[in-house]
């Protein structure tokens, strides 16, 4: 993006009081121009404060619908609007509805990277960061959790809940392949690692420590080393490496979300100067979505 091109979405920004959300993932870029780069939470607590007119969503779809919900009088606009969570894509309303039936008495709780149709049918929605809580506040019995597998055991495993994991994943985490893992640790030996809970169990045992990405910046904050080896998607050895550039990251292999890496400078500045009135969502269906996401943010 040259000069003028950057003064232009200056310009348009201050026009259209926008503002440009990103999330850690998203390319270098991106997050150049972002006014905040956030995990999911991060997004989600944004866009409930956020009196924006506008906000240009960096990401990919569920994140837009979730700042629409959360902020129902700003234009949401998705920047590159085919993208969509892999992971969003697994479980619909309808299987949420269906599962729920199935498990009368269970609460179902739905990880951000959902559906609307499926948060609406929701006890709660969580995210990484606060997963392990969520589940551990539910009413009393089985707890339903979709779409993300991984994520589901380790809620589990940390809470001590019985957990029935619906059987999604995310195409990029879930296809990690451990032996890029071993082979980083075996070049950094003194390196910590750090994998996002949607990783396959055997990346969790071998970590140091299971963080969603918001956990990673606080745990290399508040650490003494000096060299960490990044289990989730590669856009966050970018964002970690210009928070801290003291400290050197790696990624722990090839864990890369082709929905996450599409969008452009140039797609930014499109959406900041169309009419598009961006993410609509049917006012029942983002009401019963927004008190799933309303548990999320009060626990
Ligand atoms: P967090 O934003 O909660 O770290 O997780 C990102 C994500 O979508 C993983 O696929």
């Amino acid at each position: 993006m040259d000069n003028l091109e950057k003064g232009e979405v200056k310009r348009l920004k201050r026009s259209t009081g926008a503002v440009i959300l990103a999330h850690s993932y998203q390319p270098r870029e991106i997050q150049e121009m972002a006014d905040l780069v956030g995990d999911s939470l991060e997004l989600s607590r944004f866009a409930r404060e956020s009196v924006a007119p506008l906000v240009i969503l960096c990401g990919v779809r569920f994140m837009a619908e979730t700042v629409k919900i959360l902020s129902p009088g700003s234009v949401v606009r998705l920047v590159a609007p085919g993208a969509d969570c892999s992971l969003a894509a697994c479980m619909s309303g309808e299987d949420a509805g269906a599962w729920k039936r199935e498990h009368p008495g269970a609460a179902l709780v739905t990880y951000i990277n959902s559906p609307v149709e499926a948060k609406a049918e929701s006890w709660a929605c969580c995210t990484s960061a606060n997963a392990v809580g969520v589940v551990r506040a539910a009413p009393p019995g089985d707890v339903l959790f979709g779409p993300d597998r991984n994520l589901a055991e380790y809620a589990a495993a940390e809470s001590g809940r019985r957990v029935i994991p619906w059987p999604g994943g995310c195409h990029a985490h879930s296809g990690a392949d451990i032996r890029s893992l071993r082979r980083a640790r075996a070049e950094w030996p003194d390196a910590a690692v750090l994998v996002h809970p949607e990783t396959p169990p055997v990346f969790r045992r071998e970590a140091d420590a299971v963080l969603g990405t918001g956990g990673m910046i606080d745990y290399v904050a508040g650490s003494d080393r000096r060299r960490f080896i990044i289990g989730t998607e590669e856009g966050m050895v970018y964002r970690l490496s210009s928070l801290f550039p003291d400290r050197s990251f790696t990624a722990a292999g090839d864990i890369s979300c082709r929905d996450m890496r599409n969008a452009t400078p140039d797609m930014v500045l499109e959406a900041l100067r169309g009419d598009d009135p961006g993410i609509l969502i049917p006012e029942e269906l983002a009401g019963a979505a927004l008190k799933a996401l309303e548990r999320m943010t009060e626990l």
